[in-house]
C-alpha cells in the first residue's frame, strides 16, 4: 500500500496534480483512493463529479472522497470536546470561547489523517492519494503527532487535578467517565499513524510548485521541515510551465521557442530563471513538469491528459527517490545540517546567513536554503564539502550574543 501526499502553496495545482495522479494510478489497474483533507474542498470540482464523506467509485478502480472533518470530529470526539468545554466554562470562560478552546489544536487534522489511515487499511486500497491543504497547514498537520501527544499529556494531568478538586461538580458534566479512554485511544492511533507517515516505502510527500519566487521559497521551506521531521519527500512537481521551455535532462532549462510576443516572452524568461533555480534548490529530488494548458484542467479526461504530460509512461505510485534531501544530525551540542549537492567543483564553501535564509556558494554554484527555526536561531560556524555532501555546523547560541546574525560569511576549505 502506498500513501502519496501532494502539498504546496495555495493555488499551485495540488488538487489537480493529486487527481491526475490518482486517475493514472487507477488506469494502471491499482485500486486508488483520492482524498482531500482541505476543509475548503475542491476535489469534486476538479474531477467534475459530486463527492461525499465516503469513498465513491468515480471511474474503474478510482475512488474519491472529501472528508468532512467537522462531522468526523463531532462523531468521534464530540463527547470529549463537550466535557472539556464544560470544565472551561466552569472556570469562568464565555461559552463560545470555551467551546472553541475545547478543540485541541491540530485535532481536526489528526482526525482526518487517522481517517485516511483507516480507509487505507480497511478499504483495501493499493494507493491513497492525498490532496492536502496549503503547505503551512499541512506542515502543522504533519508535525502534529508530536505536539498533539505533548498537549494531550498536559491535558490529562490538568483534567485529573480538576477532577480531584471538584469531582462532585465535574461528574455532572461527564456523560461517560471514560472520556479520557477515548483520548488514550486517539494518542495510540496517532502513534501508529506516525509510523506509517514516516515509512518511506509506504508514504511519499511531493511538493507542487510553480516557477515563481514565492512559491519556490515556500516549497523549499516545506522540504526543510519535512526532512527535519523525517517525512520522506520523493519528488517535486512544477506545474504551469509555459510552452517553449524544455529541460535538457541534465538539469538545464532551455528556452527553445521564444515567443514573438514580448509580454509572453518576458514571462517565459522569468520561468526559465526560476526553473533553473529550482533544479539546484531541490536537488537531489527528481522534478516532474506539467505544462500550462490553455484551458481549465477539470474533469477526468483533461486530468488524464495532464497526467500523461506530467508522468509520461511512469507510474505515479512509484517511489521516485529514497533517502533524505537533507538531514539535521546532533553532534554533541552542535547541530549539523547535511545536504547532498550536485557535481560542484571542490572549492571554498562560502556561507552567508540572513534570518532563516542561508546562502551557500561553492565556486560559481549558488544555492539558497531556508532553515527550519531550530537552525535559524543559531549561527553557522563553518562548512565542509566532502563526497558530494555539504555539512554545515551550527553550534549553540552564546546567550550573551544576539541569536541571529544579520549577515555573516564563513570560508572553509572542503577536505
Ligand atoms: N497545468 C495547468 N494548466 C491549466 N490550468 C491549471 C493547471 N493546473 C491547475 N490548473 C487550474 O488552476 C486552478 C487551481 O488549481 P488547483 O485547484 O489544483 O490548485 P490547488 O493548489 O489545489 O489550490 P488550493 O490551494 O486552493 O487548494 C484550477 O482551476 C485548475 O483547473
Ligand atoms: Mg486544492
Amino acid at each position: 500500500m502506498r500513501i502519496i501526499l501532494y502539498l504546496g502553496k495555495g493555488g499551485v495545482g495540488k488538487t489537480t496534480t493529486a487527481a491526475a495522479s490518482a486517475i493514472r494510478s487507477a488506469d494502471l489497474g491499482y485500486r486508488t483512493l483520492v482524498v482531500s483533507t482541505d476543509i475548503a474542498h475542491s476535489l469534486a470540482d476538479s474531477l467534475d463529479v459530486a463527492l461525499t464523506g465516503q469513498p465513491l467509485e468515480v471511474a474503474p478502480n478510482l475512488f474519491a472522497q472529501e472528508i468532512n472533518v467537522l462531522e468526523e470530529l463531532h462523531e468521534h470526539w464530540g463527547q470529549l470536546q463537550g466535557y472539556l468545554g464544560n470544565i472551561l466554562r466552569k472556570q469562568g470562560m464565555n461559552k463560545a470561547v470555551a467551546e472553541e478552546m475545547a478543540i485541541i489544536p491540530g485535532m481536526e487534522e489528526v482526525v482526518s489523517l487517522l481517517h485516511i489511515n483507516k480507509q487505507a487499511q480497511e478499504g483495501n486500497f493499493d494507493r491513497v492519494i492525498v490532496d492536502a491543504a496549503p503547505t503551512g497547514e499541512t506542515i502543522r498537520l504533519l508535525t502534529m503527532p508530536e505536539s498533539f501527544q505533548w498537549y494531550v499529556g498536559r491535558l490529562r494531568g490538568w483534567g485529573d487535578t480538576t477532577m480531584r478538586i471538584a469531582s462532585g461538580l465535574i461528574s455532572r458534566f461527564v456523560p461517560d467517565k471514560d472520556v479520557f479512554g477515548g483520548l488514550d485511544r486517539l494518542v495510540g492511533g496517532v502513534k501508529e499513524l506516525q509510523k506509517v507517515l514516516t515509512n518511506p516505502s509506504i508514504t511519499s510527500y511531493r511538493i507542487v510548485l510553480n516557477p515563481e519566487k514565492m512559491v519556490l521559497k515556500e516549497g523549499a521551506r516545506a522540504v526543510s521541515y519535512l526532512s527535519l521531521f523525517g517525512y520522506p519527500v520523493d519528488a517535486a512537481v512544477v506545474n504551469r510551465v509555459l510552452p517553449g521551455i524544455t529541460s535538457d535532462g541534465m538539469g538545464n532549462t532551455v528556452l527553445v521557442e521564444p515567443s514573438s510576443d514580448a509580454y509572453l516572452r518576458h514571462l517565459q524568461e522569468i520561468q526559465v530563471r526560476y526553473l533553473a533555480e529550482l533544479e539546484r534548490d531541490f536537488y537531489p529530488l527528481p522534478i516532474f513538469r506539467s505544462p500550462w494548458f490553455d484551458r481549465e484542467m477539470v474533469g477526468i479526461d483533461n486530468l488524464r491528459e495532464l497526467a500523461s504530460a506530467l508522468f509520461a509512461d511512469r507510474d505515479p505510485g512509484q517511489v521516485f527517490f529514497t533517502g533524505q534531501a537533507q538531514t539535521v544530525e546532533e553532534e554533541g551540542e552542535d547541530f549539523v545540517l547535511q545536504l547532498p549537492l550536485p557535481n560542484v567543483e571542490l572549492d571554498k564553501v562560502r556561507l552567508s546567513k540572513r534570518g532563516d535564509e542561508l546562502f551557500v556558494t561553492i565556486g560559481n554554484f549558488k544555492r539558497e536554503l531556508l532553515l527550519p527555526s531550530v537552525l535559524a536561531q543559531r549561527d553557522a560556524s563553518g562548512a565542509t564539502f566532502t563526497g558530494g555532501i555539504l555539512k554545515i555546523r551550527f553550534p549553540p547560541v552564546d546567550n550573551l550574543q544576539s541569536p541571529i546574525s544579520n549577515l555573516q560569511s564563513y570560508d572553509e576549505i572542503g577536505d
